[in-house]
């Protein structure tokens, strides 16, 4: 049996997350959605549970996901294109629906070209490490998601330099200590910070890039990954860019799968550079692309979003946002404050966090603890996520059942 040796060495580090409190466990498993009714939005029941939820940990921000034309699109393009692509994409895996989502992603995103990847994981991936030679010096905030962490392990850059969470300046120092080190400088971050709803000031990080790109002989590129950001925030949707007033960044990756309500994910940037990524990305050349139901599912979510409806939709998001934001700093709790629809409630102890998490569940509420590694220690909290289908009611249930518990714990 030679699975037994290594059995151990697992147990043994499985036992180790455990007594850390960073094992995660078995996954609730959605067994069915119960359509939004009068005063309340969708309901959630879990396998082996009678009980209905408010889901306060989705990422689809605007309810797409359950949105009756997205689900009829998705229906419509299978039953022309069947359930799958059947191959990648150079074999004969690309489908109308495929062309004409990038075509209209880079129309919304006002960018020359898109690319499609079966997730923004496989976006970033793909996209960073083409992106990065050996003659490239990375700079990469500190908080970046795990995808462009692995993206940048993945790529073997001649340098790698991490500035402080946000720090622009601690960034520009990096820079000028690079130069004559490198041919290339590849500054990579994520839009909206998801665990924090921060955002880098995109603005000062193009300045900065414009200001020394003369001191590398193949320049400085920006890249960022606004996964949590397209269709969460800004008036149009249009994510951290819109936020910052900054549209200058070199490429931009997201998630068809978060606010868009589908799967899968893409970037977008000049066109010779997305035909580079099409020749050069392995994530995209030999893996599938998302199906081409998902692809006019997304197609039809970003018809949405780029419209009247879709506006509203994201007026009414920031509001109940907000909302729910003013009703914590209320009741006494910390916040990270923000403009985005995560709204971190911060408990800085592992116990603490597990505690309150279970409390939430069983008072109907699915909410998620983050904690060390997937935040620093002394930053665990719970991530609320704030969608376009909660209701008022909704919000107002969930801050109540919040006030008990803080009253009963005091
Ligand atoms: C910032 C960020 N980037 C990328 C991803 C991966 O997205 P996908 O599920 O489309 O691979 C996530 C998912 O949680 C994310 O938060």
């Amino acid at each position: 049996m030679p699975l037994e040796k290594l059995k151990t060495v697992i147990a043994g580090r499985l036992s180790l997350l455990e007594k850390s409190g960073a094992l995660k466990g078995a996954e609730p498993v959605i067994a069915r959605i119960k359509p939004a009714s009068g005063k309340k939005g969708p309901r959630f029941i879990l396998r082996g549970d009678k009980k209905e939820y408010i889901k306060m940990n989705s990422n689809s921000y605007l309810g797409l996901s359950l949105d009756r034309d997205v689900i009829k699109a998705e229906e419509e393009t299978a039953a022309k294109f069947g359930a799958g692509p059947g191959s990648v994409r150079f074999i004969n895996g690309t489908f109308k629906p495929h062309a004409e989502l990038e075509k209209k992603l880079s129309l919304f995103h006002g960018r020359e070209a898109a690319i499609l990847f079966s997730s923004a994981y496989a976006a970033v991936c793909g996209t960073v490490s083409s992106l990065i030679s050996d003659e490239t010096a990375v700079l990469s905030d500190a908080l970046n998601h795990n995808s462009i962490i692995n993206a940048v392990k993945l790529s073997k850059p001649k340098e790698k330099k991490i500035y402080e969470h946000l720090n622009m300046n601690s960034m520009e120092i990096q820079i000028k200590g690079l130069k004559g080190r490198c041919r290339r400088v590849v500054i990579v971050s994520d839009g909206v910070f998801s665990m924090r709803g921060d955002y880098p000031d995109l603005k000062r990080m193009v300045s900065v890039a414009k200001e020394h790109n003369g001191g590398f002989e193949e320049g400085i590129i920006t890249v960022i990954d606004d996964s949590h950001g397209i269709g969460a925030y800004g008036k149009t949707g249009r994510g951290t860019c819109e936020v910052t007033g900054e549209y200058g960044i070199d490429a931009v990756l997201s998630t068809l799968g978060k606010s868009l309500g589908v799967n899968g994910g893409y970037a977008v940037s000049d066109a010779k550079i997305i035909e580079y990524l099409r020749e050069s990305a392995p994530f995209y050349i030999y893996s599938n692309p998302i199906t081409p139901a998902e692809a006019g599912a997304a197609i039809k979510s970003l018809a949405i979003l780029n419209s009247g409806r879709g506006r509203k939709m994201l007026s009414s998001l920031k509001e109940t946002a907000d909302y729910f934001r003013e009703g914590l700093v209320e009741t006494g709790y910390e916040i990270i404050k923000g403009i985005h629809p995560v709204v971190p409630l911060m408990l800085r102890e592992t116990g603490k966090t597990i505690k309150l998490v279970a409390y939430l569940k069983e008072k109907g509420i699915l909410a998620t603890g983050l904690k060390y590694p997937v935040v620093p220690r002394g930053d665990e909290c719970i991530r609320f996520q704030v969608n376009f289908s909660h209701t008022r009611h909704d919000i107002d249930y969930v801050l109540n059942v919040l006030a008990e518990y803080k009253k009963s714990s005091v």
